[in-house]
């Protein structure tokens, strides 16, 4: 893997919707068609991690959480110009160590990201069956 350079990587930076719409569009992600309703989910989630390569929003990845017990990780996603180059593992480790000691860190992977939690120490959470009710239609 090569490291990108002129990455910055942080919580508690200040987002637009013009920068969050375009990463999302660029990985097809539904969210994009309700930018008021996906800029309010960032925002008051318990922690949002961003990374910038030269200022340019190049991820991101939230967590809600109870604060104390539990953590969850709803969207982490890099940019494809800047994909397999350690900005998603930049950004999960922000996350980790925010809520490192808790008693369960999950997420719902699908895809190459499986590979990607794996590296970062997730593992197939025992007999359990991911379940949802979904609006979206990229899965
Ligand atoms: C999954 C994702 C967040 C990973 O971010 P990234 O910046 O590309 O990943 P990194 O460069 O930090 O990779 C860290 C490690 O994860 C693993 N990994 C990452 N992407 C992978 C892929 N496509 N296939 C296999 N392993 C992968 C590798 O072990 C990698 O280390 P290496 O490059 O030294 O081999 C990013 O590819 C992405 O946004 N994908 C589209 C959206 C998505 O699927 N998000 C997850 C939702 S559940």
């Amino acid at each position: 893997m090569m490291q990108q350079t002129g990455l910055a990587v942080s919580l508690g930076d200040s987002i637009e919707e013009d920068e969050v719409v375009a990463l999302y569009e660029a990985n097809a992600w539904s969210s994009a068609k309700k930018p008021r309703q996906l800029m309010a989910a960032l925002r008051n989630s318990h922690a949002l991690a961003t990374a910038r390569v030269d200022g340019r929003l190049a991820g991101l990845g939230n967590a809600i959480s109870d604060g104390h017990l539990v953590v969850y990780f709803p969207h982490m996603l890099v940019h494809p110009d800047f994909q397999r180059h350690g900005v998603g593992r930049a950004l999960m480790g922000l996350l980790m160590d925010k809520y490192v000691g808790f008693h369960q860190l999950m997420l719902t992977a699908d895809g190459a990201a499986v590979d990607f939690y794996k590296s970062m120490g997730f593992q197939r959470a025992g007999r359990t069956e991911p379940m949802w009710i979904y609006a979206g239609d990229e899965h």
